[in-house]
């Protein structure tokens, strides 16, 4: 099965600064892919990439990418299907939403842009997207302003405009960030469900890998602007070839058993910091001298892909 989206070598850099690395990633037809890692690894800025919404500034290229078979390298590309092809779900559903429209509105301004729906049409899709999204009375909540709804119902709300344009991939980043303990896990299966049912693809970022085990298939494991290693979930709990992916999943396995919150040791290189060959180096309990002078190796094993020198499976052969 070919790849619904896949990017190969993605660079971006930020008034000249360094910013992503070569970033690769492959979402497949009906999976979601997990995106995780340490604040400031570089998860926003590739999705922002493939969806054409860096900051001001921002100078972006690809190896390769394509989506649905299509080139995606042209900005024209990425920038015509936002919203028709691939739906956002942004990180503060509040912040998002325009104070000054009913929700409902908005949601119907939507789907007669996306989908050229007439005004009776659209409201009446508008009001079945809501009841989609698990809004229990959605007639209400089609008539409210932001600010009249909770957290948790604006983020609902964003989720139904993502899916206003019939997307073949919704792009969620950090959609819980912010929201009630209690509604997280609730919107992650909302999430997790809404793309089987509407037979889409996710791709899922979280700085938070204990979401991940719920709702994702697959995971990319991002550090200092690149992707360091890939597997199916499963795998990447069983155990994590890469020692930062092993340790972001040792520390969220013992939160889940009520351990106190730990932190891997020293702290994320910042954007034109000096960077060893392996970036996670100096952090990293495997680490020797040759992950400081050479770059490390692509190695598989149990259909896990790491970037490492020192992988924790002995069976990881080099590619
Ligand atoms: N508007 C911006 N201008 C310059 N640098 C930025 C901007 N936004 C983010 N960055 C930097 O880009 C890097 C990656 O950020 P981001 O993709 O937001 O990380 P993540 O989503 O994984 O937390 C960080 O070092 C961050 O400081
Ligand atoms: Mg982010």
């Amino acid at each position: 099965m070919s790849a619904l989206l896949e990017l190969r070598g993605l660079e971006v850099e930020i008034q000249g600064l360094p910013i992503l690395r070569g970033v690769d990633i492959e979402v497949m037809p009906g999976e979601i892919l997990g995106v995780v890692g340490e604040t400031g690894a570089g998860k926003s800025m590739t999705a922002r990439a493939v969806l054409d919404l860096l900051p001001a500034g921002s100078a972006v290229s690809f190896r390769s990418c394509s989506f649905g078979g299509q080139d995606f390298i042209p900005v024209k590309a990425r920038q015509e299907a936002r919203g028709h092809r691939i739906g956002f779900v942004p990180q503060r559903p509040r912040g998002s939403l325009n104070p000054v429209f009913r929700v409902g509105h908005q949601l119907s301004d939507a789907l007669r842009r996306l989908r050229g729906l007439g005004r009776r049409a659209a409201k009446k899709e508008a009001l079945d997207l809501l009841r989609s999204v698990r809004i229990t009375d959605p007639e209400r909540v089609y008539r409210s302003f932001p600010y009249e709804l909770s957290g948790g119902m604006c983020q609902r709300v964003c989720i139904a405009v993502a899916l206003a344009g019939e997307p073949e991939l919704i792009i969620a980043d950090e959609p819980t960030t912010g929201l009630d303990v209690t509604i997280q896990a609730e919107i992650l299966r909302l999430f997790g469900d809404l793309i089987s049912e509407h037979n889409t693809a996710g791709m899922l970022i979280t700085h938070d890998l204990g979401v991940v085990a719920d709702v994702c298939d697959r995971v990319a494991v991002m550090y200092a602007g690149r992707v360091v290693n890939t597997g199916t979930t499963a795998e990447i709990y069983r155990e994590a070839l890469h020692p930062y992916a092993n340790r972001l999943v040792s520390i969220a396995a013992s939160l889940d058993s009520g351990g106190a919150p730990r932190e891997i040791p020293g702290r994320v290189p910042n954007p034109g910091d000096d960077l060893a060959s392996c970036a996670f180096a100096p952090r990293c309990f495997r680490a020797e001298s040759d992950c400081f002078e050479q770059e490390p190796p692509l190695v598989d094993a149990e259909g896990q892909l790491a970037f490492c020198h020192h992988p924790l499976t002995s069976e990881a052969v080099s590619r």
